[in-house]
């Protein structure tokens, strides 16, 4: 039976329409989704939005709509974000759904029976915008004396009756996760910085709200609405069904990867082990906290008017080309940054220029030369030999690897340096000028090793750029069922789909070459 997997990201605040930081975490999932349901795990993931909060009842209010109204509204675009960017969640969970709060309830009523939550008085800084408590000693002076908290964000001192969780019981727990298990959290700078956090002491956490009603009610206590991330925490839970004994839970539980920007990252390595700890449910493995995406350099914001919209970004390049673009270009963990220009010199000179050429030449040699029969592979020459053992020993060992690893990066150019082998070997054997010589038989050799290398190369890159990868794909006639990494594995294909009889067809170039607007804003 297929190693389960199970991946989740951030439910991000669905305040206002998602931007490119949102689409490049559900990118960056979806693209581990793929690889891992291609090494043949059974994989599940979830994405969703996170819909209560002081942040979500405050806008409502601004555009004088309910709550409720503003979390329908708003939560579709998110999901249009992902279907439009291709993302293949199982479980798009929203936290206002029933379940989503019985099961905040459940997690609640076990850290309530471990003795872990009490009644006390909240006194201290509060962040609308990070929906986050500080410490005073955390809280900077920002311009006109105005507070502000580390995140740059603007804090109100705030006084309330309030449930606590007994953070404080768990500090040496904690220390020890992140010490002893050094995968936990991931990448190591984050590692560091939560056990520096810990090790400065971990005061008891409010965990409810009185001021405001929008949220999951505080169970036997109705006047009392849960924080925000307490709920928000448990949703990795509800979209398995927890607190059912159900087969998902089951399976799934604990979680593999918890993807999450670095922002968050004190909420997932602290809070969350630490409420499961009190309600005895075993640990997510690991928690990956990624960099931020930058608009050419800058942060972005409203009031820099450097927002852009993912979609749009997808109507001017396509789909694949952004994925291809983000996880190219950033090294994943670290900050990243993007420009319009940026992405048609990449995807230019990668994808339509040195993968799509490559496809495109040896694909119309066969079309051409044999009328699309595929060519007949002869004796094989070192040289032959030499670009199939390279290619075998990227697309078995340091590509997966790399992926695996989440260096998609690190992964791409790998990959890539296959891809400049093969076009060096097209170049050195010109299969067109053996067309001319005569030498028929050397000509089918080439072109059959290169249709090898080609499929090979395409199953390697589709969990980047699954749609683009599938048309090559297709048209090369190769099953849906085999692009995976057994498939790459299976020393028969080729054989089969020659005895098969198929034919291939004028072909498609898939890889567009990408214009710039001539008045390139982004
Ligand atoms: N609602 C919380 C997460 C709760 S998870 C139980 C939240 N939402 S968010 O909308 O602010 O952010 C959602 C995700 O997007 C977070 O992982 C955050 O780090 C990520 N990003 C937000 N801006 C980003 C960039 N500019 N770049 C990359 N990722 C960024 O936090």
């Amino acid at each position: 039976m297929a190693e389960p997997y199970y991946i989740t990201t951030a439910i991000a605040y669905p305040n206002g329409k998602p931007h490119i930081g949102h689409a490049y975490e559900a990118i960056a999932a979806d693209v581990i989704a793929r690889f891992q349901r291609q090494q043949g795990r059974d994989v599940r993931f979830q994405t969703g939005t996170d819909e209560h909060g002081l942040k979500m009842a405050q806008k409502a209010r601004e555009l004088g709509v309910t709550p409720s109204q503003l979390c329908d509204e708003m939560s579709q675009y998110f999901i249009d974000m992902c279907d439009t960017l291709h993302v293949s969640y199982d479980v798009f969970q929203r936290t206002t759904a029933p379940r989503h709060h019985a099961a905040s309830q459940e997690l609640w009523r076990r850290m309530a029976a471990n003795g872990d939550l009490y009644l006390d008085r909240y006194e201290g800084w509060y962040s609308v915008r990070d929906e986050a408590y500080y410490e005073a000693s955390e809280v900077v002076e920002g311009e006109g004396g105005i507070k502000l908290s580390p995140q740059g964000t603007p804090v109100e001192w705030t006084v309330e009756e309030s449930w606590f969780f007994r953070l404080s019981r768990y500090q040496d727990k904690l220390l020890a996760l992140l010490r002893d298990q050094p995968g936990f959290l991931q990448p190591e700078s984050r590692r560091n910085e939560v056990i520096r956090f810990i090790e400065g002491g971990l005061r008891d956490l409010s965990v409810s709200r009185t001021s405001f009603d929008w949220g999951v009610k505080v169970p036997e206590s109705h006047n009392h609405v849960m924080y925000v991330w307490v709920d928000a925490l448990t949703n990795y839970l509800t979209g398995l069904g927890f607190p059912e004994d159900t087969t998902e839970m089951a399976k799934f539980w604990p979680a593999d990867l918890h993807l999450i920007g670095k922002d968050i990252v004190r909420f997932h390595a602290v809070y969350w082990p630490a409420f499961l700890m009190s309600a005895g449910l075993p640990l997510p493995k690991c928690v990956f906290g990624h960099g931020f995406l930058l608009h050419r350099g800058e942060k972005m914001s409203k009031s820099l008017g450097n927002v852009v919209d993912p979609l749009e970004l997808v109507a001017r390049f396509g789909v694949d080309s952004l994925r291809y673009f983000l996880m190219r270009e950033v090294s994943f963990g670290q900050d990243g940054s993007y420009s319009a220009e940026a992405i048609v010199t990449r995807c230019n000179a990668e994808l339509a220029n040195s993968f799509g050429n490559l496809a495109q030449r040896v694909l119309s040699q066969i079309f051409k030369n044999l009328d699309g029969r595929l060519p007949e592979q002869g004796e094989l020459t070192e040289l032959d030999n030499e670009l199939g053992r390279s290619l075998h020993q990227a697309m078995h060992g340091t590509v997966p690897e790399a992926m695996a690893g989440l260096n998609f990066s690190v992964a791409i150019e790998e990959w890539m340096s296959q891809v400049f082998a093969c076009n060096q070997f097209v170049d050195s054997q010109a299969p067109w000028a053996l067309k001319k010589q005569g030498e028929l038989a050397r000509m089918e050799t080439v072109l059959a090793v290169l249709f090898q290398c080609i499929r090979n190369l395409a199953i390697a890159i589709r969990p980047i750029i699954p749609t683009s990868a599938d048309k090559l794909l297709d048209q090369m006639g190769i099953p849906v069922g085999e692009r995976d990494q057994a498939a790459l594995l299976d020393a028969t294909w080729y054989a089969r789909l020659t005895a098969s009889g198929f034919r291939l067809g004028q072909p498609v170039g898939v890889f567009p070459r990408l214009e710039l607007p001539v008045t390139a804003e982004h």
